[in-house]
This record gives C-alpha cells, sequence and structure tokens, in this order.
C-alpha cells in the first residue's frame, strides 16, 4: 500500500516526482524514493521516513539531471521500514527498477522458485520477485519482457518500471490497484491518484486490468498483454480549487475539524431545496420502479466510514420500510447474506481507493447487485466503477484521521434516506419534514458545538496526559459514536480507549474501572437517557472520573458527572454529528498533548490500497 508517481518529458524529473509524492504521502510514509533517468543510465535515491526525508537526502547525495523518472511513497506491508525495503527495488543487478503498489500474493512461491534458479534475493518484500522475474525472462524488449512475466505475478497491484538497457522507457501497470495516465504536451505522468496529477494537467486515463501504458519520449501508448494497440480515451479531470493551505492551524487534524461547518454547507447546498432533497446523480438511475423493487440495504465500509454507515442505517431503517445490514468492507467480500438485483449495496469510503471495499463492490457486482459509491473522492475507482455515485463534498482531508469526511458521510446517508423516502412515497412525512429543518440548521449547530466544547475538551485533554486507558460509554446511536471516538483516541493519541454500550458494562468490564480512570459518557439520545444515567451511576459509584456530553436544556446530567459539556440540541439522526465534535478534539489534544504527530500517526496511511 503506498503512492506511485511517473514522469517523462522536457522538464527535470525530480521536483516534479517529489511535488506529486508530497500529495500521495498520504498513501503511507514509511519510505521514500526515486528512481532517475538521463536516458544513459537509471540512478536511485531512497531512503526511511517522508517525502521530507527524501529531498533532505537529495541535498546530501544530489542525483543527475535526468527527464525522466519514477517515485514511491511506502506504507510497509510485507518487511519492516527499512531502507533495504524501500522502493524503487532492482533484482540481482541494476537492470530493471520497479516501484510497486499492491500485493504479489504469489510471491513466496515465486522467490522460491527464482531462488532455485540461483537469484540472491536482498529485502523482505514481496515486490523483490518483480525485477527477478523481469532479470529472468529479460527478452532485451522491456515491454515484450514485461507482457511475458505479468501473467505470472497474482494479486492487486501497480506497477511502474524503468530499464538500465532502455532508459527512456518508462512502463506502467495497474491490476486491480489504482494507476492513472496524465498527459500534456511532449510530456506524460503517472500517479496513484488524480489529485497528485492535477498541477500539471487534467487529461486522465485510468489504466484498466490487462492494459500496460509505454512511455517513451514525446509519446504515450497504451495495448493489452497481447501487444495490440488500444486508442485510450482522455478525460477531463474536475478541478475544483479546495482550500488546501494549513492557514493558522498547526495541524491539519484541527484545520479539517474547524472545516466542518463549511464542508457541511457545501454538502447540502443544492441537495436541500424548500421541495426536500434533490439528488439528480441518482434520479437518473433510481427509478422509482427500481426503488419499490429493493428487498435489502447493505452497506460496506471500513473504519470510520464504517461507524458512519452504521448511523446511516439507523436513518434508512428510520424512514424506510426496508431491512439495512451494515458490514465491514474485509469480512463483507468473504462472508454476506443473499445477494442479487434486489439487493442495494452501498460502498461508503472518503478515498474511494480502500482496497477491501473495492473488493467488496466487485463482489456485489458479482451478484447483480445495484450498487452506490458515497465517497468524497471524484474520479476515484469506486466511483467509477460503481453504478452511480454520490459526492460528499468535505474537500479533501489531508489529515490521516478522519473527521470532516465522517460527519459529511453521516450527512450523506441522510440525504438519501429522504430522497429514497420521498420517492417511494414514505409515510414518515412528519418525520421527514423535521429532518430537513434540522439539516438546514446543521452546518450553524456544527459552528455552534466547536466553540461550546472547544477549551473545556481541551483542558480535559491535558488532564488524560498520563492516563494509558479510557472508557466511552452510551446507547444507541450515542454507542455507535462511542465507537468512533475511541477509534480517534487509539489512532491519534496511540490511547487504549475502548467503546461500550452503556448497559453492558455491567456484564464484565466493570471490573476495569478504578477510581480516577477517565469515562466519556455519552447521552444526548433523548429516548435512552434516564437508563444511560443508570449506567453512568455505576461507573460513578467506582469512582471513575467521568466527563458527560448531553444537549442544551439538560439539568440533570451536571449532577451525576465530573464534568459536563453541552451540545445544541436538535433532531436525534443529527445529534452523532455535533457529538463527533467533542471527541474529535479530544484525540487531537490528546495526541498533541504527548507530542504525537497527529497529522501523521505511527503505523498508519490514509488510503489502504491493500487487503
Ligand atoms: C480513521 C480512518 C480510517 C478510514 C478507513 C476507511 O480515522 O480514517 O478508519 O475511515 O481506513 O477509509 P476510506 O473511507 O477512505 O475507505
Amino acid at each position: 500500500m503506498s503512492g506511485i508517481v511517473g514522469f517523462l518529458g522536457n522538464r527535470s524529473a525530480v521536483p516534479i516526482l517529489l511535488d506529486c509524492l508530497d500529495t500521495l504521502d498520504y498513501r503511507g510514509y514509511d519510505s521514500a524514493g526515486i528512481a532517475i533517468s538521463n536516458q544513459q543510465h537509471v540512478e536511485i535515491r531512497k531512503t526511511v521516513g517522508r517525502v521530507k526525508d527524501l529531498r533532505a537526502h537529495l541535498l546530501r547525495e544530489p542525483v543527475m539531471h535526468g527527464t525522466i523518472g519514477i517515485g514511491h511513497t511506502r506504507w510497509a506491508t510485507h518487511g519492516k521500514p527499512s531502507e533495504a525495503n524501500s522502493h524503487p527495488l532492482t533484482g540481482c543487478d541494476r537492470r530493471f527498477v520497479v516501484v510497486h503498489n499492491g500485493i504479489i500474493e504469489n510471491y513466496p512461491q515465486v522467490r522460491r522458485s527464482l531462488m532455485a534458479q540461483g537469484h540472491t534475493f536482498k529485502t523482505e518484500t514481496d515486490t523483490e520477485v518483480i525485477p527477478h522475474l523481469l532479470e529472468e525472462y529479460d527478452t532485451g524488449d522491456l515491454e515484450e519482457t514485461v507482457r511475458k512475466v505479468l501473467p505470472m505475478l497474482k494479486g492487486s497491484f501497480a506497477l511502474a518500471i524503468m530499464s538500465e538497457a532502455q532508459p527512456d522507457t518508462i512502463i506502467a501497470v495497474s491490476q486491480d490497484n489504482p494507476l492513472v495516465l496524465g498527459v500534456g504536451r511532449k510530456e506524460a505522468f503517472l500517479a496513484s491518484d488524480i489529485p497528485a496529477l492535477l498541477p500539471y494537467t487534467r487529461e486522465i486515463y485510468p489504466i484498466k486490468n490487462g492494459e500496460i501504458a509505454i512511455l517513451t519520449p514525446g509519446k504515450a501508448t497504451v495495448k493489452r498483454l497481447d501487444g495490440t494497440e488500444v486508442t485510450p480515451h482522455y478525460s477531463l479531470a474536475d478541478e475544483t480549487v479546495y482550500d488546501v493551505l494549513l492557514h493558522d492551524y498547526k495541524h491539519y487534524m484541527m484545520k479539517e475539524i474547524f472545516d466542518q461547518p463549511k464542508a457541511l454547507e457545501d454538502m447540502l447546498t443544492g441537495r436541500l431545496t424548500p421541495e426536500g432533497v434533490d439528488l439528480p446523480e441518482l434520479a437518473q438511475i433510481w427509478t422509482v420502479e427500481k426503488l419499490k423493487n429493493l428487498r435489502k440495504v447493505d452497506i460496506v465500509a471500513s473504519g470510520t466510514s464504517n461507524h458512519a454507515g452504521v448511523i446511516g442505517k439507523k436513518a434508512l431503517e428510520q424512514l424506510l420500510d426496508l431491512p439495512v445490514e451494515v458490514s465491514y468492507s474485509s469480512e463483507f467480500i468473504h462472508e454476506h447474506g443473499t445477494l442479487d438485483e434486489r439487493n442495494l449495496v452501498i460502498l461508503l469510503s472518503q478515498s474511494g481507493e480502500t482496497a477491501d471495499t473495492l473488493s467488496a463492490l466487485r463482489e456485489a457486482k458479482k451478484h447483480g447487485c445495484s450498487t452506490l459509491a458515497i465517497t468524497n473522492t471524484a474520479g476515484s475507482t469506486l466511483s467509477r466503477k460503481a453504478d452511480c455515485t454520490l459526492l460528499t463534498k468535505a474537500g479533501p482531508e489531508f489529515a490521516v484521521a478522519s473527521t470532516k469526511a465522517y460527519t459529511s458521510q453521516i450527512t450523506a446517508l441522510i440525504l438519501l434516506a429522504i430522497w429514497m423516502a420521498q420517492r417511494m412515497g414514505s409515510a414518515r412525512k412528519e418525520e421527514v419534514s423535521e429532518l430537513l429543518q434540522a439539516l438546514e440548521r446543521l452546518p450553524g449547530d456544527v459552528d455552534s458545538t466547536l466553540i461550546m466544547t472547544h477549551d473545556a475538551i481541551d483542558q480535559f485533554a491535558q488532564l488524560t496526559y498520563d492516563q494509558e486507558h479510557l472508557f466511552l460509554i452510551g446507547r444507541g446511536l450515542d454507542y455507535v459514536l462511542a465507537l468512533e471516538g475511541a477509534l480517534k483516541l487509539q489512532e491519534v493519541a496511540y490511547i487504549h480507549a475502548d467503546a461500550y454500550a452503556a448497559g453492558e458494562m455491567k456484564h464484565g468490564t466493570m471490573a476495569l474501572i478504578t477510581p480516577g480512570v477517565p469515562v466519556i459518557a455519552l447521552a444526548t439520545q433523548a429516548r435512552v437517557f434516564d437508563k444511560t444515567v443508570s449506567n453512568i451511576k455505576e461507573v460513578k459509584a467506582r469512582d471513575a472520573f467521568v466527563v458527560g456530553i448531553t444537549t442544551v436544556g439538560d439539568d440533570v446530567l451536571a449532577d451525576e458527572v465530573d464534568e459536563v459539556m453541552y451540545i445544541p440540541s436538535t433532531h436525534s439522526l443529527l445529534l452523532p454529528i455535533l457529538a463527533a465534535i467533542p471527541l474529535q478534539l479530544l484525540a487531537y489534544y490528546a495526541g498533541t498533548v504527548r507530542g504525537h504527530d497527529v497529522d501523521r500517526p505511527r503505523n498508519l496511511a490514509k488510503s489502504l490500497t491493500v487487503e
């Protein structure tokens, strides 16, 4: 799981490759490297760490001037982050130079047979089998050799390959793993995603399975594996200008938390109309007849997106008479209920590139299901491959931890639920109208929540400095939110945070409650408020330090907890959006007070393009 770039043109390749790698470092930041060709030789530089570390390395050890090159930023899957395991990789000699994203599933067998043929391996990576295979089957022609070797590889992979013998050529491959080709005036680019190329070109062609792209000076050709030429249909990428600057914020995570009122405004604009919800992107495909024929809705997503999906499930179930199931993408691939053309499978993904979610999409399509992508990334693989797409329009997220994409995903699912209810003639008109009014107030309510909770959360986070454990409890939608709060704290602050359905504590976990242990008690849902308060009393009786989160107007909780924080009162389905704000802020401040890089937490990457 990594980011790949490539450039071939008349300009110096290094600054272009580094710039594109900077945009891709959300895909992994364990190591970075480039290979540069001056059309006679290929030179490699690589280092453990981020693209900035590669820049520093290049100052110490400059690479020769060249106008052709490939680059890589790595998230370690096979083999620890080390210079040896960093890409670009070579084989026994330096004939072939390879950068790779994905997993070569049959690498143990291939490696064993290559070793039997006398190849010596220098790394622990799956990737290294590729340059060795190219050496073993070298025909003297790079393109032909690549075509010969590709059928020997199993798995999902994107590759960019150069060779010492043909240093004016780059070969690119995309097999169930994204790689886009971009073209400019006598120059060509490669990148794992479109935004990395937008400063250079908008003419984009996503390389398809079974194709290889051959970049030579002044020419970019696409062929099938059998050598027949394909005419690539370049499309013009959306160049929406987003505010990507940090401004006065120290970290992207904080900026993105504060972006939320605007992100939600953008999400709702044009979709919330005086008549209700308008989603023209779905209307063409989703006829009333097709909607009424649905038997079940599946929501499939990973991590934070999965948590947004669980809240979306409650909205869909409340407004439609349809069963809704939420699955982790990585589980759905192997286990799911009956699937056929009467299932709607919603794939939810900020990046639109998560490998597990893309596999789930393939599985759903295999069974003939209707598929809908809800993603933040226009032009992403998910969006290109699903039947239709609802964009969350939160603007790009640079921090690894998802914040504004999460609240936008919940909002998207609520809009979808209302839109489907309207078209299917749902009887719950009053509920829909209340929800519509609350949605209009949503960006303002999020803004108020930021103001109301920011300082108090900052102070509380300082107190958690030396805590190793933290519990979050809640019932119903508050429990789902607790799961998300715990994930954020684990990810950014490296605290062992765990979420529990408040009523379940007494069935085991209460044994872990010791005096002073911090507990965040979410009590925003009126329907289960009294029962949650009873559970709070139980943890208070064991001397936990309890911070309660409730809505304005509640005068009960303050007497039960050590500290209380208030969020605006709104429709119950929108409360998980507002209550997410203090939890995101808590993760941020608990992470920074411990001195962690909250934008780039250890061992993680923004987009997981391996299963
Ligand atoms: C956590 C987080 C991850 C992602 C997950 C899925 O803050 O960001 O749990 O939600 O990796 O990513 P997407 O939504 O891009 O499919």
